[in-house]
């Protein structure tokens, strides 16, 4: 057992442009009635045309460094989840790193686990700081999905949105706190139900791909759903029977931010009370691996986490992936 890692502070960011689905009613055939019942999104913010995600997520990182009562100066790991880079090539975390002067002995890299990115992240720069890699990690999730949405396919342009959220990595005052555990895993069989078929060693750009719409995200809705809810709900029950944790002593789950429905049905499926589920999605959408670290800063700065309270943080994601977290604050 390594020193306790605990989070320091946290950071979001999102655009301020708000798109509602009276909006989007405009653009495609849909309406603010079927988006509201079938999903609970109500609008999503679209970053600008000079806001890459490498600026969402640096002004998410900036939030969380201050927060932590930190500099840039103080931050020896940058981890970066992403499906939505500046670009294949450098990665976005070492933009952010310049953006924010983090100091260059700091390894910074990308981590795309889709929608379980943050996750993914967060255990990893845990990881790292175990095995000595430093004091201090900024993890960030950030994505400007705007750019990868088909914006004449109403089944999925209107359920993602641009955002990002940021917490800094560091030792626990008391080895009580912290992050307590985290379970990672992945059905990699199931690759279809959600991708951006384009772009990559597959299907390299082409006017081919252009033409066929490869370079926009695909998604099979109703598998995707399902599975959503059976793979949060088996990695929530895992990790609390690991900790011998009960779900009555769970003051707050922060679910990914993909769907109400999907949320409501976790929360009878574990006897969780909705109430403790903290839900942001009616005003971000599904903002894909940005949505954890986002709505866990809305959280805490709403009053909603005291010392001493155990959060559970599950999501799922293309791949399709999964976790699962339990912090004790
Ligand atoms: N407006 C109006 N009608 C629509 C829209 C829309 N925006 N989108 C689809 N429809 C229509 C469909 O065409 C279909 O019409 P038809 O019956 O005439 O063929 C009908 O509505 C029903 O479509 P379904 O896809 O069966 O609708 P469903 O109730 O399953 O809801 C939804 C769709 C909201 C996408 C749901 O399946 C869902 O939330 N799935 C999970 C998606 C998700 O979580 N994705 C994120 C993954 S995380 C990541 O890694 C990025």
């Amino acid at each position: 057992m390594g020193p306790s890692i605990a989070i320091l502070g946290t950071g979001s960011y999102a655009p301020a442009k708000i798109v509602s689905n009276h909006d989007l009613s405009r653009l495609v055939d849909t309406s603010d009635e079927w988006i509201t019942t079938r999903t609970g999104i109500r609008e999503r913010r679209i970053a600008g045309q000079h806001e890459p995600t490498s600026e969402l997520a640096a002004r998410a990182g900036i939030a969380a460094i201050v927060d932590a009562r930190l500099t840039s100066a103080d931050i020896d790991l940058v981890v970066l989840a992403t499906v939505t880079p500046d670009m294949p090539m450098p990665s976005t975390a070492c933009v952010v790193q310049h953006k924010l002067g983090i100091p260059v002995h700091a390894a910074c890299f990308d981590l795309n686990a889709a929608c379980t990115g943050f996750l993914y992240a967060l255990e990893v720069a845990r990881a790292l700081l175990v095995a000595g890699r430093g004091r201090h990690a900024l993890v960030i999730g950030a994505e400007k999905f705007s750019g990868f949405l088909d914006w004449q396919d109403r089944a999925t342009c209107v359920l993602f949105g641009d955002a990002a959220g940021a917490v800094v990595l560091g030792r626990a005052v008391d080895s009580r706190h912290g992050l307590l555990g985290c379970n990672l895993g992945a059905e990699g069989g199931a690759t279809d139900l959600l991708c951006i078929p384009g772009g990559g060693s597959l299907h390299p750009p082409s006017a081919h791909s252009v033409e066929h719409r490869q370079h926009y995200i695909k998604m099979k809705g109703r598998e995707v759903f399902k599975s959503a809810v059976r793979v949060m709900a088996g990695a929530a029950r895992e990790i609390l029977e690991q900790h011998r944790l009960t779900a009555d002593q769970i003051t707050c789950v922060i679910p990914h931010q993909a769907n109400r429905r999907i949320i409501e049905t976790l929360s009878k499926d574990l006897e969780i009370p909705l109430e403790r589920f903290v839900i942001n999605l009616d005003r971000y959408g599904n903002t894909s691996a940005a949505s954890i670290p986002l709505a866990l800063d809305e959280a805490r700065r709403a009053g909603r986490i005291h010392a001493g309270d155990i959060s559970l943080l599950l999501a799922f994601g293309a791949g399709l992936t999964y976790g699962s977290a339990l912090i004790r604050w």
